[in-house]
């Protein structure tokens, strides 16, 4: 199995929930390692900038306003499987419908406030990666 890294978001919602740490632990105790991090307060241009794939989607708009309403806590995860891994960690896009156990399941509220972010596919980490910490 390929060692990976992926880009993982604390979104404002559980950052404001005080519940980084409860996250983090998850993460650590799949096995995943936590090589990078930071708080922080995204502009708009940079929450625009990274969700500029969904840039003519209806609820772009809305996502770009959660995502700068309070700080995020961004990290680069690393370990076997990472991507995958940390997509399960995480559970389905709406906290409904959402595997128990998972952190949108056990944290978030809608789907419009989901706890996390995680990469979809190897390609897509390494430029989330390079847009928050450089190459
Ligand atoms: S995914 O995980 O990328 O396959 O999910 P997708 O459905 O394509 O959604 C992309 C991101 O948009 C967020 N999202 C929404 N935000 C606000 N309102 C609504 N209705 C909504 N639907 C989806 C979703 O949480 C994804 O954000 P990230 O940060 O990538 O998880």
């Amino acid at each position: 199995m390929a060692i990976e890294r992926t880009l993982s978001i604390i979104k404002p919602d559980a950052v404001a929930k005080n519940v980084i740490g409860q996250i983090l632990t998850r993460f650590e105790n799949a096995g995943l390692k936590i090589v990078n991090a930071r708080l922080q307060q995204l502009t708009r241009a940079e929450a625009e900038g990274f969700y500029a794939v969904h840039k003519e989607r209806p609820f772009f708009n809305d996502l770009v306003e959660f995502m700068i309403s309070g700080p995020v806590f961004i990290q680069v995860l690393e370990g076997e499987n990472a991507i995958a891994k940390n997509r399960e960690l995480m559970g389905a896009t709406d906290p409904k419908k959402a595997a128990p156990g998972t952190i949108r399941a056990d944290f978030a509220e809608s789907i419009d406030a989901n706890a996390v972010h995680g990469s979809d596919a190897p390609e897509t980490a390494a430029v989330e990666i390079a847009y928050f910490f450089g190459k």
